[in-house]
């Protein structure tokens, strides 16, 4: 426990650093410099040009046609949809990440592999959306990032303003409903938000498949719960050093990590915490891939969104964002924030988890399926390690998880399934 503590302290130093530079200037000169001299010094470690690409660049370079479009929410975010477009007439699948993480998470693990690849392979218009404060969404009609304003949302706000401007701009540019939504983590969170929130929206998507789904969590195991107590003291700090943005992408974040991370693979304390967080699961971990990984995540978030995660777990209960009795009787007319109503969502979903998964405990997925009035597939990965990041980046992931979601995104008709366990 000391042990994350000290190194999530020593990432955070290592903003300290960066606080003086003009971070939202991109590009920042200065950064850029010290990176690129420290990716020249190092020859002892093989670095492969690969690492440094962009969501579209990757596409292209594994041989697909790549687009990108950006979309306005509501409330004024700007955010970016990566697309590889099918042919005429081909059914548009959306693919949402997760918390800290980016469209290219669906990338790492390359041609033949990778879930969006595998999903054009098979004729489908695949669709990587990005949230509000990743890397590629930092922009608003008119608040800048550098404010505190512009860090003012959680993953509730994902769910009611990303993901219907995402999915209207999807379906009204191939004028036709959504064949799937596939989400990790919280794309899963942000999916039963929107759906039971704004069911005018969800009307438009056909099925709904959750990879690790994140709805209850207070029977979570990571090891990041420990952090919870320090968490009154760590939201100061990001208040006071970063406008309220987690963890964005910056080149000192990637400069200590290729030093903390890179220097010895196989015996490799950055994923030793992946390890804590998500868990353990060494076989399928595949060294290979961490400097890409390290390079798009962690790419930013609020820290309203990790407090939001952290009354959910504290309260057991599914619901908005607890401003405080006062406020909450303000905002929601009530003491209490009101609960998600899981009940209200018709959109067929399936549920698939992971035994070795930290983040996910069986006895919360099972409280969802309960609460879900619709679920059509409960599948445990066949492997007992089976964690949190697996589902993206597995060296297994096709054969264990992409095989099961590429005959549920085909299926043309989906029947409610009864949970033995
Ligand atoms: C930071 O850079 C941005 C973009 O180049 C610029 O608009 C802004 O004024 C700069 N802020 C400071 C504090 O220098
Ligand atoms: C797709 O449709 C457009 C317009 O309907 C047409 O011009 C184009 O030739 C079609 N492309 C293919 C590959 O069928
Ligand atoms: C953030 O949003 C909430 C609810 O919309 C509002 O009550 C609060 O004042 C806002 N805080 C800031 C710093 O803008
Ligand atoms: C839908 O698409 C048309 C053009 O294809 C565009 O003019 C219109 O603004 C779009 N509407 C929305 C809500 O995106
Ligand atoms: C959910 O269902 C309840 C009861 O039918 C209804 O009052 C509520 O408005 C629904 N919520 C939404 C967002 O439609
Ligand atoms: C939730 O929605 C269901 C179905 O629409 C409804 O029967 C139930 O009363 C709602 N519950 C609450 C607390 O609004
Ligand atoms: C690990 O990743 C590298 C780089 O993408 C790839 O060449 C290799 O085949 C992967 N290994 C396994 C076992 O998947």
């Amino acid at each position: 426990m000391k042990f994350i503590v000290l190194v999530c302290l020593l990432s955070f130093c290592s903003f300290l650093d960066a606080t003086p530079v003009n971070m939202t200037s991109e590009p920042n000169v200065f950064m850029k410099r010290i990176s690129q001299t420290s990716w020249e010094q190092s020859n002892d470690i093989q670095f492969d040009s690969d690492v440094t690409l962009d969501t579209l660049e990757m596409i292209r370079k594994a041989d697909y046609p790549a687009e990108a479009y950006v979309t306005i929410t509501e409330d004024g975010y700007i955010l970016t949809l990566h697309r590889i477009p099918g042919g005429n007439g081909s059914l548009p699948v959306l693919l949402q990440h997760g918390l800290l993480c980016t469209s290219a998470d669906w990338l790492f693990l390359g041609k033949d592999k990778a879930l969006a690849y595998l999903l054009a392979d098979q004729g489908y218009d695949v669709w990587l959306s990005n949230y509000r404060g990743n890397t590629y969404s930092r922009k608003h009609i008119s608040l800048s990032p550098s404010e505190l304003k512009f860090w003012n949302f959680s993953f509730h706000e994902m769910g009611i303003y990303d993901l219907p401007a995402m999915i209207t701009f999807i379906t009204n540019m191939t004028s036709q409903p959504l064949h799937t939504y596939i989400g990790h983590s919280m794309g899963t969170t942000g999916f039963y938000i929107m759906a039971s929130e704004r069911p005018e929206i969800a009307q438009m998507v056909q099925k709904m498949i959750s990879l690790s789904p994140v709805a209850f969590t207070n029977h979570m195991e990571s090891k990041i719960k420990y952090l919870i107590p320090l968490w009154t003291e760590l939201k100061m700090i990001i208040r006071y050093f970063f406008h309220d943005e987690f963890l964005p992408q910056s080149d000192i974040l990637k400069f200590l990590s290729k030093y903390l991370c890179e220097q010895n693979l196989e015996e490799n304390i950055c994923v030793d915490i992946i390890f804590l967080i998500c868990g353990y699961d060494r076989e399928q971990f595949n060294y290979t891939l961490l400097p890409v990984i390290l390079n798009h995540d962690p790419a930013g978030t609020s820290s309203k969104t990790l407090m939001h995660y952290v009354q959910i777990y504290q309260s057991g209960k599914f619901r908005q964002y607890d401003y405080g009795r006062e406020k909450n009787q303000l905002i929601y007319n009530s003491a209490e924030p009101p609960d998600y109503n899981l009940s209200n969502i018709t959109v067929p979903i399936a549920l698939l988890y992971g035994r070795g998964d930290l983040i996910v405990n069986i006895v919360d997925l099972k409280r969802l399926y309960r609460a879900l009035p619709n679920v059509v597939d409960m599948y445990e990965v066949p492997w007992p390690k089976f964690n949190h990041v697996d589902f993206m980046w597995a060296k297994d992931a096709p054969k264990l998880v992409y095989e099961r979601v590429l005959k549920l995104v085909k299926k043309k008709k989906l029947n409610n399934v009864i949970w033995r366990e």
